[in-house]
């Protein structure tokens, strides 16, 4: 197994040292993307004169075909190898021969991997994007089918005022879009740059390093080596989105745990999304949204390494920095898994809605619409909160139902207030429709 690197050290490299250091066992995810790097980088090198025509070919083919394997995963590597960029160089080397001594020419691997890192960002905000996009239309489609349907909605988790399940659902295609949107936004601000070399750049003129790679995506050198290969902004926002999109997830989830309890018992979770006991005969338990719930430390924590790994870095690069990429493609994979097991699960949903409507019949939802009805009568709404607390609390000690007091006790709190008004105001669809002040959109 030849090394990138020995010609002046006279030891051989202790094999705890071998072990420590080694990134091949993950890294041999950025294969695919090495390969085009290589493939961009002997086009800089034939312009700038450094590969004759023939050279140039047999790197060309010997890459192309070393593409096409890691494309198709599983792509087998030799572990013995320190990282994907020595076992590539190996490949090539055993496919075309002496050509192959030429591939690293101005380049190090610390350009490299920055440029194969950037380029695996790029495909996975792509693979994201188009599976919110799924999850955020399914939503839409369950606040549409459940347009009218009304529900109690929760602040503190203490009953608040009627909500409907179009505005449940639209939360989160609102959070969801967002999302979609700052993964854009990442995506167009990373830029695909070569020839920062080690550090300092190469002896290759900036203007050969434009190079046109694949459909949309073209190369340029780069406004300043060291930042080159020394910033890791572009993985420290990009986990910092998969953050956020992990703890919307997360809070869905949570919210669909509660539902399926017996306490709530609003929904059903199809038996195929959940598991059971092996003690508890009766259980079906919403594992697949507990999970969801729980990788959020994870994904949490992903983002915390690499701030952490990175603070207090001297420029330029440092090794540290290889374990920027285990976080990174750790949080990516828990996304996509979420988002493709969500895209099952999300249709699949029951909504109980007797149990629903019985949550509705709770009066306490619409003292708020209350209040709102005397402030429309005239009083201030200080003393509206006040009077329609006192009633609220009548009930509650008495038992009574509000609905059934009868006029001359509502009276009594005050004088616009009769079991007609009070009927009337206590309607799930009227108290959802009477809060005009949301620019509801159509889903
Ligand atoms: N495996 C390294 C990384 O991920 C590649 C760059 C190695 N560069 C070096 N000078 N040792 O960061």
């Amino acid at each position: 197994m030849s090394k990138m690197w020995g010609g002046r050290f006279t030891k051989k490299t202790d094999p705890l040292v071998e072990g420590f250091t080694k990134s091949i066992q993950f890294d041999k995810k950025l294969a695919e993307y090495d390969c085009i790097g290589s493939l961009a980088h002997i086009n800089v090198l034939k312009k700038a004169g450094l590969l004759t025509g023939p050279e140039y070919k047999k790197l060309e083919g010997g890459l192309k075909s070393i593409l096409e394997s890691a494309k198709k995963a599983p792509f087998k590597v030799d572990d013995a190898f320190e990282d994907i960029h020595s076992y590539i160089q190996h490949l090539l080397e055993k496919k075309v021969g002496k050509a192959a001594l030429k591939l690293h020419t101005c380049r190090s691997r610390n350009d490299q991997v920055v440029f194969d890192t950037k380029l695996y960002c790029l495909k996975n905000i792509t693979v994201t994007l188009d599976l919110l996009s799924g999850i955020v239309k399914q939503l839409a489609k369950s606040a549409n089918a459940n347009a009218r349907q009304a529900m109690p909605g929760y602040t503190h988790l203490q009953h608040a005022m009627p909500v409907s399940l179009y505005d449940y659902f639209g939360a989160y295609v609102e959070m969801l879009s967002r999302d979609a949107k700052r993964m854009s936004n990442i995506f167009d601000n990373i830029e695909i740059v070569m020839g920062a070399g080690a550090l300092s750049g190469t002896p290759i003129d900036s203007s050969k390093y434009s190079v046109k790679m694949m459909p949309g995506c073209s190369l340029c050198s780069p406004a300043n080596a060291m930042d080159a290969v020394s910033s890791r902004d572009f993985i420290i926002e990009t986990l910092s989105a998969l953050a956020i999109i992990g703890m919307h997830l997360s809070r869905m989830a949570e919210d669909l745990i509660l539902w399926s309890t017996k306490e709530f018992d609003f929904i059903d979770i199809d038996e195929a999304f959940c598991t059971g006991s092996s003690l508890m005969p009766q259980k079906k338990n919403p594992d697949v949204l507990e999970l969801i719930r729980g990788n959020t430390g994870k994904l949490y924590g992903n983002l915390m390494s690499v701030l952490v790994m990175m603070k207090g870095l001297p420029l330029s690069y440092n090794r540290d920095m290889q374990l920027d990429k285990e976080p990174l493609f750790s949080s990516f994979e828990i996304i996509q898994q979420e988002l493709k097991v969500l895209a099952g699960l999300l249709p699949k949903i029951k909504f109980k809605k007797n149990n629903i409507a019985r949550q509705l019949e709770d009066e306490c939802l619409y003292a708020t619409d209350m209040a709102d009805y005397l402030v429309q009568k005239g009083a201030a709404f200080k003393d509206a909160h006040t009077i329609i607390g006192k009633l609220i609390a009548y009930k509650l000690k008495s038992g009574k139902e509000i609905k059934k007091m009868g006029n001359e006790a509502l009276k009594k709190f005050h004088p616009a207030l009769s079991s007609k008004v009070i009927r009337k105001i206590i309607d799930p669809e009227q108290s959802v429709k009477s809060k005009r002040s949301v620019r509801r959109k159509k889903r």
